[in-house]
């Protein structure tokens, strides 16, 4: 007899994990990482937390959540803190979705969300990107109803790389009814140049139902760590999220790298500065080969391939010289395309001579 799992282990859909985690000679331009190591002074940190893993973690992160609050001026009781903002995705899902409601969150978007929808059994509305592959807000609207628990809106958006700016999700905010949760997921606003960063910030005391969700994986280079964190319109979401997860999710390695990390926003500012100006490079390089580049606001490019092109093909000859990106039907394009992150120079520049070799 084989074992019996439950109806929701048939939805769920299996996350589209990169490879390449087994060579160390690759270029890795498949999961919007940060190409720079860690800080030294995070490092340390990291070190002298050493010492302490007989210990269980801080519960409550609260080192990390009082220089959090410090910097973004939102009261600690507010900020929850994940095992990587996926653990505050998924849990907000539970926290909030059953069989009944309803979650919306536009298409091609972050691959964890049809996860929510697919584990709780609410019903999942797919709002199509608009013709610039930017988040559709007023089709997004149109779809809100009294069954609603959750809407998402991933800006810069993964995998397209678009924003949408801030004028834009204020007016959305003020639409939106107040007992639909609205998760502003910003995995990558520190790379938006269309408004500053931290703009939204101004939407929290005005609306109770706003999440903006953060990660230490992207700008701060932590991934390997898994450390996210929202800042909340309110006191409850942290609350339920808390109920609905294992104590202690946060380790207490990424606790102390986080906390240091924040001490260091010019070497952050630095990185980004960096990376734009590999954007800039690269998405010109790009069209000079005759490929359509989405504008991108984040530290990863959407490249359409061609109708004529074999996607496949072209992922399989990157991969042979050793370049890893990702093929973008995986990630909801309909047309061949795919998924670039910016790199380091040299990085970037095996990918374009190896992609020209192949076009
Ligand atoms: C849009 C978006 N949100 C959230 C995440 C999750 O990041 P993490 O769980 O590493 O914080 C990612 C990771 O790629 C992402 O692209």
């Amino acid at each position: 007899m084989a074992i019996e799992f439950s109806e929701r282990i048939g939805r769920i859909p299996v996350y589209p994990a990169a490879g390449g985690y087994a060579r160390e000679d690759l270029v890795k331009l498949a999961s919007n990482e940060s190409p720079f190591a860690p800080l030294p002074a995070v490092r340390e940190a990291v070190e002298a937390a050493l010492g302490s893993l007989n210990r269980y973690p801080d519960p409550t992160s609260s080192a990390l959540r009082a220089r959090l609050a410090n910097r973004y001026g939102v009261p600690a009781l507010r900020i929850a803190i994940g095992n990587g903002s996926c653990d505050i995705l998924l849990a907000a899902g539970e926290a909030l979705l059953e069989p009944g409601a309803e979650l919306v969150y536009a298409w091609p978007s972050f691959s964890v969300y049809p996860h929510l929808s697919a584990a709780s059994g609410a019903r999942a509305i797919t709002v199509p990107l608009d013709e610039r592959e930017c988040h559709d807000l007023p089709a997004m609207l149109r779809e809100i109803t009294v069954a609603t628990r959750l809407a998402i809106v991933c800006n810069p958006n993964n995998p397209t790389s678009t924003a949408v700016a801030f004028a834009e999700i204020e007016g959305f905010l003020d639409e939106v009814p107040p007992h639909v949760c609205v998760i502003l997921d910003e995995a990558y606003c520190d790379f938006n140049v269309l408004d500053d960063p931290d703009a939204t910030l101004e939407l929290l005391p005005r609306h109770p139902n706003l999440v903006l969700l953060r990660t230490f994986s992207k700008v701060h280079g932590l991934c390997g760590l898994r450390v996210g964190f929202a800042l909340c319109g309110s006191e409850e979401l942290p609350r339920a999220l808390d109920q609905v997860r294992q104590p202690f999710f946060c380790n207490a390695l990424a606790q102390a790298a986080a906390t240091e990390a924040l001490a260091h926003e010019d070497a952050v500012i630095d990185r980004v500065t960096r990376t734009i100006a590999e954007r800039i490079s690269m998405d010109e390089r790009l069209q000079a080969l005759g490929l359509q580049v989405a504008e991108s606001q984040a530290n990863f490019c959407w490249v359409k391939l061609g109708q004529e092109r074999e996607e496949q093909q072209i992922l399989a000859g990157l991969a042979e010289r050793g370049v890893l990106v990702r093929g973008g039907t995986a990630l909801g394009s309909e047309v061949p395309a795919m998924r670039v992150t910016y790199g380091l120079p040299q990085e970037n520049e095996r990918f374009l001579q190896a992609l020209a070799e192949l076009l």
